[in-house]
């Protein structure tokens, strides 16, 4: 609908995204959501555009970002959401892991991000929120995090030098740094060290709040927010 504000939100078939798409239409945002194949738990309306598209690819930021203009006319929050974690020995990690990560983690940032702040600076205005990890710059013995926080923490730099490039042009950038969240990327993976029962983990609504706050914090910019619960202090 045109008249409300827009937020593209990538990777929303599920975990935070999903929770996400629910949060900003339920705040009367128009919402464009991307997700790599057909998207079963959202259902498209009249506020809400459900595109397919691999994050890693230029041409799906493209589409994203003409659905937004397309439909209604405006940019006013990207969330880049889409992520993946490789929890792995620094040694095991193979050329086709480093790439996936460069891909989603990366390569979508910057194609949905480039794409999205031409639009915004056509009208001086708009938000960028990066869900990236608080592992990036607080690393937990057992957790390894070594190669995915390259990408993870290479997205909290960008997003502190973004605030400052575009700062005079109306367009602020901030993450969400979550530690565990209660959300599909642990629960698959009954592997992973990092499930241990005794750790309290956030919820989607955890990270939802926290991004839904720099949407609309109108001077906040270029703050990393971690969301983790002061995690390190409960398990070093
Ligand atoms: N969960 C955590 O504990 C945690 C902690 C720190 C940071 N984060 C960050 O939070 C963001 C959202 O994560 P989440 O916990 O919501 O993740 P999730 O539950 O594992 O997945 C959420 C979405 O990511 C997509 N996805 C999963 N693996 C993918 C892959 N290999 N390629 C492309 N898309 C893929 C899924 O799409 P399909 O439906 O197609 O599978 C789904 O829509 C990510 O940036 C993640 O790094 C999460």
């Amino acid at each position: 609908m045109p008249g409300k504000k827009t937020a593209i939100i990538t990777e929303a078939s599920g975990g935070i995204g999903a929770g996400l798409v629910e949060a900003f239409l339920q705040a009367g945002y128009n919402v464009v959501a991307t997700s790599r194949d057909t998207n079963r738990k959202l259902t498209a309306s009249g506020s809400l555009v459900l595109l397919e598209g691999d994050i890693g690819e230029q041409q799906t930021a493209a589409d994203a970002v003409e659905a937004a203009i397309n439909n209604f006319g405006t940019i006013d929050v990207l969330v880049n959401n889409a992520g993946i974690f490789l929890n792995k020995p620094f040694t095991d990690f193979t050329k086709e892991d480093f790439d996936a990560l460069v891909s989603i983690n990366l390569l979508g940032f910057f194609y949905m991000t480039q794409r999205s702040v031409k639009e915004m600076l056509k009208r001086k205005s708009g938000c960028v929120v990066t869900i990236t990890a608080a592992l990036a710059d607080r690393p937990i013995a057992g957790t390894n995090g070594s190669v995915s926080m390259m990408t993870k923490g290479g997205l909290n730099s960008a997003t502190q030098n973004l605030a400052v490039e575009y700062a005079n042009d109306g367009i602020r950038f901030n993450a969400v740094a979550p530690g565990e969240v209660d959300s599909a990327m642990h629960q698959s993976d009954s592997s992973d060290p990092v499930l241990r029962p005794a750790i309290k983990r956030a919820t989607v609504k955890d990270i939802v709040d926290a991004v839904l706050y720099l949407a609309q914090a109108g001077h906040v910019n270029g703050e990393i927010l971690h969301v983790d619960g002061a995690a390190p202090a409960r398990r070093w």
